[in-house]
């Protein structure tokens, strides 16, 4: 018997009604939330692309389709999925540091808004299909100006030893080149990092675009994405309204005339979800005091990957533990939560902030099939992905 004394209502639906008719875990998403979160990003008027990396689901990405309109992709796939919910014209930044040929001659044939261009080579590649198809595209150059985000060192992006953009000391040749191959030249691009709770790495970024600038003014500046979301119930970083506005004073105080473009991934889903989860075991020796739930790092990966921290909440009855860990046969299998808190086997248990970077970067690890999603909808359940299939010959045997 699951158990459960705590009554957590989604959208007047309550987490007990979500157990009773699905297998566990499961994700479970709030629609009002997302709402909330599309229009606030709307109602900034800055030019904002989707990046489609952090959540993929096509429900989602028809909402946010219908708001937005615009998308950063890093592959051919995630074409392919814009072009699914969306057969109009196709707004497309193509980010990326690693493109195949397929992806750019795609790019070039669908006139897409921008191939960001992160080294030489890949200039030369473009270069070459945009002549050999006698078409013509649009560019932005990926700089990377050796800011530290100040965020993880596994997810900072425009440090001199990552392995994103061009160099920003050889922007001068860098755009002698895109001047001589005569493409349509449009734009700087800086991605410095996601989950950045600071301005001061973003003040750094704009006292060097206002140096570039001088060597040729352009009509986009894109900073990519980044803005963090509380993870923390008691670390709660900027104001989403205050971080772009901050922004906007900048552009004004240093009298740019570009039109600036976003890309957020993180912000529109990230603290939208929940997964619903349980106690399968709990075991004690001499030094620890374990529950092992029954999701884990093939569904969500934050914590073994990066230490992220997730808030995790149950009933608060049983047994004061602190090592939560997942069902997968890995040592790293693991939560990282602050505090112990009491919890006991078959007590339900939440998993805070899976809206974004969870999914999308869930695993068949231990042949585990992907879960569940659903969406508290206008006080409905939908599903908008369905469990994978097992191909049960066990059955045979039982
Ligand atoms: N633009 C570019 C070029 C990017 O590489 C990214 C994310 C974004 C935009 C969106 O950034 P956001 O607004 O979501 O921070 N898996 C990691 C995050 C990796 C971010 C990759 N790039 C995590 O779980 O924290």
């Amino acid at each position: 018997m699951i158990e459960t004394n705590k009554n957590i209502y989604i959208n007047n639906i309550s987490i007990k009604s979500i157990f009773s008719k699905f297998s566990l875990p499961i994700y479970i998403y709030d629609y009002k939330k997302i709402l909330k979160n599309l229009y606030l990003i709307k109602k900034t008027k800055i030019f904002c692309f989707y990046s489609i990396k952090s959540n993929n689901n096509k429900f989602l990405l028809k909402l946010v389709s219908k708001i937005i309109k615009n998308f950063d992709v890093v592959s051919i796939e995630e074409i392919n999925n814009i072009i699914y919910i969306n057969k109009k014209k196709k707004y497309i930044i193509f980010s990326g540091s690693g493109k195949t040929i397929s992806e750019i001659l795609i790019s070039i044939n669908l006139n897409i808004f921008s191939i960001n261009v992160e080294s030489v080579q890949e200039l030369f590649k473009i270069f070459f299909f945009c002549n050999k198809y006698k078409k013509n595209i649009n560019l932005m150059i990926r700089l990377n100006p050796n800011i530290d985000s100040l965020s993880h060192d596994k997810i900072t992006t425009g440090k001199i030893n990552n392995k994103f953009g061009i160099n920003i000391s050889n922007i001068k040749h860098f755009l002698l080149l895109i001047n001589i191959m005569n493409f349509n030249f449009i734009g700087y691009d800086f991605h410095i990092g996601s989950q950045i709770s600071k301005l001061s790495p973003i003040k750094k970024l704009f006292k060097i675009i206002k140096i570039i600038n001088k060597y040729k003014k352009v009509n986009f500046v894109d900073i990519g994405g980044g803005k963090s979301i509380n993870y923390y119930e008691n670390k709660i970083c900027i104001n989403f309204n205050n971080y772009y506005l901050s922004i906007i004073k900048m552009i004004k105080k240093y009298n740019f005339n570009f039109k600036l473009i976003i890309e957020l991934g993180r912000f529109f889903f990230g603290n939208t979800c929940i997964i619903l989860s349980k106690v399968n075991y709990l075991k004690f020796n001499k030094i620890l005091k374990i529950a092992i739930l029954n999701v884990g790092m093939n569904d969500i990966i934050r914590p073994s990957l990066y230490n992220s921290y997730h808030k995790i909440e149950s009933n608060n009855i049983g047994y004061k533990i602190k090592n939560i860990f997942g069902p997968i046969c890995e040592s790293s299998d693991k939560y990282n939560n602050i505090n112990s808190f009491k919890i006991n086997n078959n007590n339900l248990v939440i998993i805070y902030s899976c809206g974004s970077y969870c999914k999308v970067m869930s695993s068949n690890y231990n042949s585990k099939k992907k879960i569940f999603d659903i969406i508290i909808y206008k006080n409905k359940i939908k599903i908008i992905f369905k469990k994978e299939k097992f191909n049960n010959l066990i059955n045979n045997y039982v």
